[in-house]
């Protein structure tokens, strides 16, 4: 038995996959083979989710029936809006998303049927409902009445209008629709690689995405959105920034938003997100964190060649749109169901037990003393 240990799986290949495809040596990201950033152009984010889900683009009729399952199926329990708001206040909002999902498991009639339609229409369910979830707690926890779904609403507007009451500019939905579709997918990251994890097992789907909400909160992964606005706000001033990284590289600190582990020269998604970060930063005449943005990438580059990732904009962005910075991470959730989905379904279709092995490197041998002799 070969026991070379590989920390982390790095660079070891577990499966195959026909969702997405990274490709960090020409600074790329397809989606069933669909460059993202030419979805971002060309789509809304219903058609990427569609996309995702169903294996190719949808036609006007395909869209139109998605749309109007998805705008059907928002609406919560009275049980777990009462479950809601029966949660701390201080709750971190992951841990909000991620009960959320795990009680919709408990009254979706279907979770122990992991067929492939079963698994397609409980993807799609919780994919509609999961916004609310986290729309219902983000008023609940300022004291404000649950603003419910409205199904004349996009995707991106409907979450803005259960969280602010209103639907802003166009050009602020654009940006956010972006967002979710550059968070959509991304092969087997952590969350994604622990969602086919619990499903390899046979368990359910709602139950997998439960685990990804978990595995994603922390700030290594999804929680880096959130980690980067803790930074920005810290620097406060552009006329900080330069003295501040500096700092931090000098005393060895992981600087938030920067860094991959499968992009070592830029992730494909930034120069997307960027642009739309600088559009949101116009509309709203704010642009002092896109000028600490500028500084701190500029010293990144130049002192380590680390290059941000795709929390380092979208990060500011969401601050701009006026959400609460521990909501950042949440809203990764609403749009990564998608891809979660799709690769819980396509572990399903060629499962085979994910179990790696182990190098033992503890005591060998320990003779068992009674207990009163310990
Ligand atoms: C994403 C991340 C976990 C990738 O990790 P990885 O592939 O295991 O790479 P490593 O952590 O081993 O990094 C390699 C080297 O670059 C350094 N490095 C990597 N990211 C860094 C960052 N964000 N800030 C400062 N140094 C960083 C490491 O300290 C390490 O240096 P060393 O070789 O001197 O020890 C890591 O880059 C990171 O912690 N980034 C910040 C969190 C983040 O933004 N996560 C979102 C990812 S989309």
């Amino acid at each position: 038995m070969n026991d070379e240990v590989k920390k982390g799986l790095l660079g070891i290949v577990v499966d195959e996959t026909e969702v997405s495809k990274v490709m960090p040596e020409i600074n790329s990201l397809t989606y069933r083979g669909y460059a993202a950033q030419d979805l971002c152009a060309a789509c809304r984010f219903e058609e990427v989710a569609y996309l995702i889900l169903n294996k190719d683009l949808p036609n006007s009729i395909q869209l139109k029936k998605f749309e109007k399952e998805e705008r059907e199926n928002r609406e919560l329990t009275k049980n777990l809006y009462e479950i809601i708001n029966h949660m701390p206040k201080k709750s971190h909002p992951m841990d909000v998303a991620r009960t959320a999902v795990s009680v919709m498991g408990l009254e979706d009639k279907e979770t122990s049927n992991s067929s492939h339609e079963a698994n397609m229409r409980k993807a799609l369910r919780i994919f509609a409902k999961t916004p609310t979830a986290i729309a219902a707690f983000y008023r609940i926890r300022k004291g404000k009445k649950i603003i419910k779904p409205k199904k004349t609403l996009s995707f991106s507007e409907n979450f803005f209008y259960m969280c602010f009451g209103k639907v802003p500019e166009k050009e602020i939905v654009k940006a956010f629709d972006v967002s979710l579709i550059l968070y959509a997918e991304h092969s087997f990251n952590v969350s994604t690689f622990t969602a086919r994890t619990i499903t390899s097992s046979l368990s359910d789907i709602h139950g997998a995405i439960t685990g990804a909400i978990a595995s994603l909160k922390g700030p290594l992964h999804g929680g880096a959105n959130e980690e980067v606005m803790h930074m920005m706000k810290k620097i406060k001033k552009p006329e900080n920034a330069l003295k501040w990284i500096n700092e931090a590289l000098d005393k060895k600190h992981v600087v938030m938003g920067f860094g991959h582990r499968v992009y070592k020269s830029g992730d494909s998604r930034v120069p997307t997100m960027r642009e739309y970060f600088k559009k949101v930063a116009k509309i709203k005449k704010d642009k002092i964190f896109e000028k600490i943005y500028d500084i701190v990438e500029k010293v990144m580059i130049k002192r380590k060649n680390i290059y941000p990732n795709v929390d380092y904009p979208t990060g500011p962005t969401y601050h701009l749109m006026g959400f609460d910075t521990d909501f950042f991470t949440p809203i990764f959730v609403i749009s990564r169901i998608t891809g979660w989905s799709a690769h819980i379904m396509e572990q399903h279709a060629a499962n085979k037990l994910i179990r790696p092995l182990a190098k033992y490197k503890g005591s060998t041998h320990r003779k068992v003393l009674q207990l009163n002799q310990r």
